[in-house]
């Protein structure tokens, strides 16, 4: 069955993002990783927030503004509040609104295969929903201080995760979690 896999780097400290959404110290290490090959084979569509999008396309950056540094071919689709009326890029949808009604969407579009939540934002409302299935996490050998967090949501209940991946590639640590059922929701509702 597919899954809805939430994909991010972070910093030891916790951090997907530095100072000014910083991600240069994220693309150090980039060993061959066969735990990201995995990914890129197993994904059918990708739901990206509009920040990440806008912010990986800088010119300054290492970034390509392409999931998977363009490794990745297929739908991606982009939430926004504010959709273009016109975009260059007829790879990239853009969805409005309703965070199930977006994941029921692009799980259409992956076709049996598995669903990439990128962004941060985008991703804590889908845990919210139940709609996340696995979190996978590479952790970067640094210390920002200061940044985006991978979950920030104070005064909330916890989310209860199981591990389920421990590796190593290079100087990156692949950490994979299965999203326990929480109280509210889950993927099957999202219509
Ligand atoms: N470490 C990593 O692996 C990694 C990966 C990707 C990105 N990043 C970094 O993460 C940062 C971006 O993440 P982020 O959490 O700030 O933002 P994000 O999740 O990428 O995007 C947030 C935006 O998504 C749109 N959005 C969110 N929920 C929506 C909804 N329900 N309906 C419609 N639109 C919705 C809004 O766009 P509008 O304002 O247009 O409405 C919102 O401003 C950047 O610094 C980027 O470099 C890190």
């Amino acid at each position: 069955m597919a899954k809805v896999l939430w994909h991010v780097t972070m910093s030891l400290d916790g951090f997907i993002a530095g100072p000014g959404d910083s991600m240069d110290w994220a693309f150090v290490h980039s060993a061959p990783n066969p735990t990201v090959d995995e990914v890129i084979q197993t994904t059918g569509a990708v739901l990206v927030g509009r920040r990440s999008l806008e912010v990986g396309k800088q010119a300054t950056r290492l970034e390509t503004g392409k999931p998977y540094g363009g490794a990745w071919k297929g739908p991606e689709f982009v939430l926004t509040h504010r959709p273009p009326e016109q975009h260059p890029d007829r790879e990239v949808t853009f969805l409005s609104g309703d965070i199930r009604r977006a994941i029921s969407t692009v799980l259409q579009a992956a076709d049996g295969k598995n669903v990439v939540v990128i962004g941060a934002h985008v991703a804590q409302q889908c845990i919210d929903e139940g709609l996340i299935d696995e979190l996978l996490v590479h952790v970067a050998p640094i210390l920002l201080g200061d940044g985006i967090r991978l979950f920030g949501r104070p005064g909330a209940l916890p989310i209860d995760l199981e591990a389920t991946e421990v590796s190593r590639a290079g100087a990156i640590t692949n950490l994979r979690f299965r999203v326990l059922p929480q109280q509210r929701g889950d993927k099957a509702d999202a219509t």
